[in-house]
């Protein structure tokens, strides 16, 4: 079997998939995220390291991976967080997250800087979320730890190194430094010398599917490995999910609902759309892909049965029954997800979450389907501006925890005009992972075919015309909401 594991940002996914593309077993270890002041996020890697070891542990202590022994292992993982570490390699401080919101005074000043040279550089522009603005916030900010700076890595790359005692990565998650080339499929020297970091500091980049390291003596006698086992690349969770739903040529498009919401599409070649709106990186699959992100997805959800609700994990499915008994455009309440502030397409950490035209009829039903509306005319917002660069789409391909919830998938169908569909797994970095893993194996010759073999759609949403139509009239309505409110955030 093969061996795909996501660092995600609530928890670590772990899946076993069999040569055929069956997922065996799929295992979940959740850590805690720290929020130190408003806008902040950090997590403590020791954390990820002891959830991912005690994971690999329980999933190979079950049947499945008995009967079918781990071949390889793929690495996936929430992107763009900064993860220090010393000379000893031991860590400097938390791990600042993708996010994390305080760097806006370092964006202004790269931006400022480089002016258009950024995106030729980079293909990107500076974004709270991305790398390089962390980098330099701890430059001015902790000079102290800053000189002791040994390496960089990203949260994945840190379980690898702690796999196979490399320091490496790969050019999906490096694309999302904001110092890297992403033309080219390496560090941008440029940005390097600019933020004043020596070379040496960098991890080794390769590509996704390419073996980069073996499980060591020391982390097979922790998770109980075998000590050799080759680790692939991987990729971030991004580009992971969209191998993972088998979004690796042009015309599907891949949906992402978990903490952070993503529309992600497929591209042959390099390219930027005009002013940077979309993030253009590395795909897993050698070729390159546009995103849009938005911050906050899942995680609305997840705030408003947990936090406001007061309910716990069975609360989910009870308040999603309430609130498919609501008519599209939840009797005219619409929300703002803007929860952490917002990357695409506002780059406004300042944003903030809202309800409008609240009356005495809505109830707490009204207020959820608001939420599961409101997060899908954000994702429109990144769908807008792919359609608006001429990608064909034909189809979505939806993953994370919230595909898991029909009632979301119709809304989505319905406010994108568009079939949206699952997979044999809503797993889709972890999935992904995995099926890299298959690939540095040899068992496919590339990325395209073991997804051709391994992928197929198991359910499928059409739009519903009467519901496309009302969410049509209401999505403009939802779209100026920000320009309007925004002197009040
Ligand atoms: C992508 C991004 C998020 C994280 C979440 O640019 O910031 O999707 O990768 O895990």
């Amino acid at each position: 079997s093969f061996l795909g594991i996501d660092l995600g940002t609530s928890a670590v996914k772990l899946l076993l998939m069999a040569e055929d593309g069956k997922v065996l077993q799929t295992i979940s270890q959740e850590y805690p995220v720290y929020y130190p002041q408003a806008g902040w996020a950090e997590q403590e890697p020791e954390d990820w390291w002891k959830a991912t070891s005690e994971g690999i542990r329980k999933i190979l202590a079950t049947t499945a991976a008995a009967k079918d022994p781990v071949q390889s292992i793929g690495l996936s993982g929430q992107m763009h967080g900064l993860v220090l570490l010393d000379r000893e390699s031991r860590i400097l401080r938390p791990a600042l997250l993708w996010c994390d919101q305080r760097t806006q005074a370092e964006c202004d000043f790269i931006t400022d800087q480089l002016g258009s040279k950024l995106s030729e550089y980079t293909a990107n522009k500076a974004l709270t979320g991305f790398t390089a603005p962390k980098v330099l916030w701890v430059k001015r900010n902790q000079p102290e730890i800053y000189r002791q700076i040994e390496h960089v890595l990203l949260p994945k790359d840190y379980i690898r190194w702690r796999l196979t005692g490399e320091y490496a990565t790969d050019v999906s998650d490096a694309s999302g430094t904001l110092f890297f080339d992403v033309a080219r499929r390496q560090w941008s020297m440029e940005m390097v010398d600019f933020l004043g970091l020596p070379a040496t500091v960098l991890p080794s980049c390769y590509e996704s599917y390419e073996i980069i390291g073996y499980i060591t003596g020391q982390a097979a006698a922790t998770t109980g490995l075998n000590k050799g086992l080759p680790v692939v690349g991987g990729g971030g969770d991004q580009a992971s999910g969209a191998v993972g739903t088998g979004v690796v040529k042009a015309g599907t498009v891949s949906v992402a609902l978990g903490t952070s919401g993503v529309v992600f599409a497929c591209q042959n070649t390099y390219s930027v759309d005009d002013a940077n709106r979309l993030h253009s990186f590395c795909h897993a699959n050698g070729k390159w892909h546009v995103m849009g992100v938005m911050l906050s997805a899942a995680s609305c959800l997840k705030w408003w049965v947990e936090e406001v609700c007061q309910l716990d994990a069975s609360g989910f499915t009870a308040l999603l029954n309430e609130a498919s008994a609501i008519p599209a455009g939840s009797q005219g309440l619409i929300y703002l997800p803007y929860l952490l502030g917002e990357r695409t397409p506002y780059s406004d950490p300042n944003a903030r979450g809202t309800f409008t035209g609240l009356t005495m009829t809505h109830g707490r039903a009204h207020m959820t389907k608001a939420i599961l509306e409101g997060v899908a005319f954000g994702l429109r917002d990144s769908l807008e501006i792919i359609r608006e660069q001429h990608i064909p789409i034909q189809e979505v391909r939806v993953s994370g925890g919230g595909a898991r919830s029909i009632l979301w998938r119709q809304i989505l169908a319905n406010v994108f005009d568009l079939p949206v569909c699952v997979v044999n797994s809503v797993e889709g970095p972890a999935f992904g992972a995995a099926i890299l893993a298959a690939v540095g194996a040899g068992v496919f010759a590339d990325v395209e075919k073991a997804c051709e073999s391994m992928i197929h759609t198991t359910e499928r949403t059409d739009p519903v015309a009467t519901d496309v139509d009302c969410y049509h009239a209401i999505y403009p309505i939802y779209h100026q909401l920000y320009g309007r409110l925004q002197e009040t955030f």
